[in-house]
């Protein structure tokens, strides 16, 4: 039997995992507009994230940030040779996505400015009500004979 507008298997798991995973962002970021300051909550993370550091040529300088190409709510930042550290890119504020500055070393909210160091800090609160916390990070491996690095559905909060 065919079906011209019947989804396949895999096609149905492919998009009722970015349904789930659209849902966890809405989630994330609704509520009193009180995600900072205590409400933070991290980007959900359904399966581990992958991809080969040299496809991402800011990666190449130890303290670069670079947007993590498959989903830009996340960062990541190389710390060493074989060591990285992941971030979310979610304005702990109010929910926006913030933006990677001055020659990939920073970040900065387009909403109410807010400022975070390479490691996720809040360098600036926002100039708005409320306020920032730092950048819940992720637990990352690298696997240096594939040069894959791998962001896990583990996170910290501080
Ligand atoms: S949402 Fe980022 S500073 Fe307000």
């Amino acid at each position: 039997m065919s079906c011209r507008d019947c989804l396949s298997r895999r096609e149905f798991l492919t998009r009722s995992t970015l349904a789930v995973a659209g849902a966890a962002a809405v989630v994330a970021g609704c509520g009193d507009g009180q995600i900072g300051a205590g409400g933070a909550t991290a980007p959900i993370l359904l399966t581990p994230l992958s991809f080969k550091v040299s496809a991402v040529p800011a990666l190449a300088t130890v303290g670069q940030l670079a947007f993590v190409p498959t989903d830009s709510r996340f960062a990541v930042k190389r710390t060493g040779p074989t060591t990285f550290l992941a971030m979310t890119t979610i304005c702990t504020h109010e929910g926006t996505m913030i933006s990677i500055v001055n020659n990939n070393t920073s970040f900065e909210c387009p909403n109410h400015g807010a400022r975070y160091d390479s490691n996720g800090n809040v360098t600036r609160q926002p100039q708005a009500s409320g306020s920032a916390t730092n950048l819940p990070t992720y637990q990352t491996s690298y696997d240096v004979a594939t040069d894959t690095l791998t962001i896990s559905s583990n996170f910290t909060t501080t």
